[in-house]
């Protein structure tokens, strides 16, 4: 624990103190045999972001509950997931048994993964890693544990959003920029004990680039008609007009 980077013992003490917040969503989630993205919802079906996974090596980094290596187990994915909680990770191990879908879960930081090299063809970050662990480490991390042709795909919260939430949790959010966007990398908060990364777009091009990834995709993610915001961050208003939620993808390329 002493030999970890600051901010990654203060998110292990932060998720292992709200975990209990999160087993009623992570059930309901192991529970449902759609893959879904996001706040919003939206089905794989029709983004398809991902791969076709069976009988395929993932990593899921920052698992927490560890519903989308559930998803991805059923589909036949030889999954591995990797959180910094050990409190959610006993709610993974709990989720695993009541649903019968067992593969390894391992306590440790996803920016230093106790793996071989290459042994990968998909990591995922849903909210894990992506918004958790900084990025100027996990990221060249994701494509240590890539195979050549491998693909990378996260989700997070989207940079502009990230410059206009308001400094309190459950205040509401403006349409004006409340902070910088150059150099955005690491976010803290008056009322949440955890630290965030969040980089801006040219930021995040480049660090994919320099780590090794072909930058395939970013999909902005917006709320259907009708859709009310399940989060006290961001209304669903907002994010019809800016995108709240983005999902990258990259490849690792060879060498
Ligand atoms: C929003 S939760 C996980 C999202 C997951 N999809 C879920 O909803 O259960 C964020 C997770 O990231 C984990 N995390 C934070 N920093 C991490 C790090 N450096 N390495 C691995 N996991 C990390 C936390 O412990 C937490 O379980």
């Amino acid at each position: 624990m002493a030999d970890l980077p600051e901010h990654v013992r203060r998110n292990r003490a932060y998720w292992d103190a709200v975990a209990g917040d999160w087993v009623e969503s992570g059930r309901r989630a192991w529970a449902q045999d759609e893959i879904t993205w996001g706040i919003w919802d939206l089905p794989e079906s029709e983004l398809r972001l991902l791969p076709d996974v069976d009988g395929r090596d993932v990593i899921e980094l920052g698992c927490g509950t560890a519903y989308v290596s559930g998803w991805l187990a059923r589909r036949g994915a030889r999954v591995v997931g990797i959180d910094n909680s050990p409190r959610q990770l006993e709610t993974a191990r709990a989720l695993q048994r009541q649903f019968g879908v067992e593969f390894p879960l391992l306590l440790g930081n996803a920016e230093d993964v106790p793996l071989p090299d290459a042994s990968f063809d998909l990591a995922i970050s849903e909210y894990g890693a992506a918004i958790w662990a900084d990025p100027t480490r996990w990221i060249p991390e994701a494509a240590r544990l890539l195979r050549p042709g491998g693909e990378l795909v996260f989700l997070g919260n989207g940079a502009l959003m990230m410059l206009c939430v308001a400094e309190y949790e459950n205040d509401p959010i403006g349409d004006r920029l409340l902070r910088s966007y150059r150099g955005m990398h690491r976010f803290e908060w008056p009322d949440i004990e955890g630290v965030e990364f969040h980089l801006g777009y040219g930021d995040m091009i480049r660090l994919l680039r320099s780590s090794g990834f072909e930058v395939l995709d970013m999909v902005e993610l917006w709320p259907r008609t009708g859709a009310e915001s399940p989060v006290a961050y961001v209304s669903a208003d907002w994010a019809r007009r800016w995108p709240s939620e983005e999902v990258w993808k990259a490849r690792r390329l060879a060498g």
